[in-house]
């Protein structure tokens, strides 16, 4: 994705108004890193410290990420880090389901450009955007397309910070993403439009 379009993307979503959760932002938090990048991470939503400083996963969740990456031979400026929602819910309440709606055209925005060989969604909430009933329970560590995209659902960070017995296995979902990457293609720019006409989550087949 040119970094212009990711700019513009970007300043799109500074001047978003389309849901209740602007009203309480201290800035938008659009996500950050390598626009051309062929892994990309999806959260949940900013907390209190990615609202003040504008960057996603930044506070102790993102100190995690920033470990698993490095764990991997990986920085955070070669990989691309977006969340499901671009400003912070109140009290880091867990996102509504319109709210999540008025804010996924970024998001399809931002894969559509980067067209990453692999998605990691952290979490629920990024796992269900791609498959909407999914549990963490039954799709951590199970790679599956949905449409063009290839993902790879792990547990959120922040959930390994709460529950220390899931640290080990998001540590070991985490050591597969190197022969995941290795394996796998960008998907064709002609997959992406193919994709406008697909409704999300029709196409998923586990590989
Ligand atoms: N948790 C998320 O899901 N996203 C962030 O950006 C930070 C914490």
């Amino acid at each position: 994705m040119e970094l212009a379009d990711l700019q513009r993307l970007n300043e799109r979503i500074a001047g978003c108004h389309a849901c209740r959760l602007s009203e309480g932002r201290t800035q938008t938090v659009p996500g950050d890193g390598d626009a051309n990048a062929e892994l990309m991470f999806i959260g949940e939503g900013p907390g209190f410290h990615e609202d003040r400083q504008g960057r996603p996963f930044v506070g102790q969740a993102g100190k995690l990420l920033d470990d698993l990456l490095a764990g991997i031979g990986l920085s955070r400026a070669e990989v691309f880090v977006a969340n499901v929602v671009k400003c912070r819910p109140p009290q880091n309440r867990d996102p509504q389901p319109d709210e999540i709606a008025a804010c996924e055209p970024y998001l399809s925005e931002q894969i559509a450009g980067i067209r990453p060989k692999l998605i990691v969604p952290l979490g629920r909430f990024a796992t269900q955007y791609f498959i909407p009933r999914a549990t963490m329970g039954r799709s951590r560590g199970v790679v599956a397309q949905a449409g063009p995209w290839l993902i790879y659902p792990v547990y959120h960070p922040a959930a390994a910070l709460r529950q220390g017995s899931l640290l080990e296995v998001l540590r070991d979902d985490f050591a597969r993403i190197p022969q995941l990457l290795a394996e796998s293609e960008r998907p064709s720019a002609a997959a992406d439009s193919a994709e406008d006409d697909e409704p999300r989550g029709t196409q998923m087949a586990l590989l």
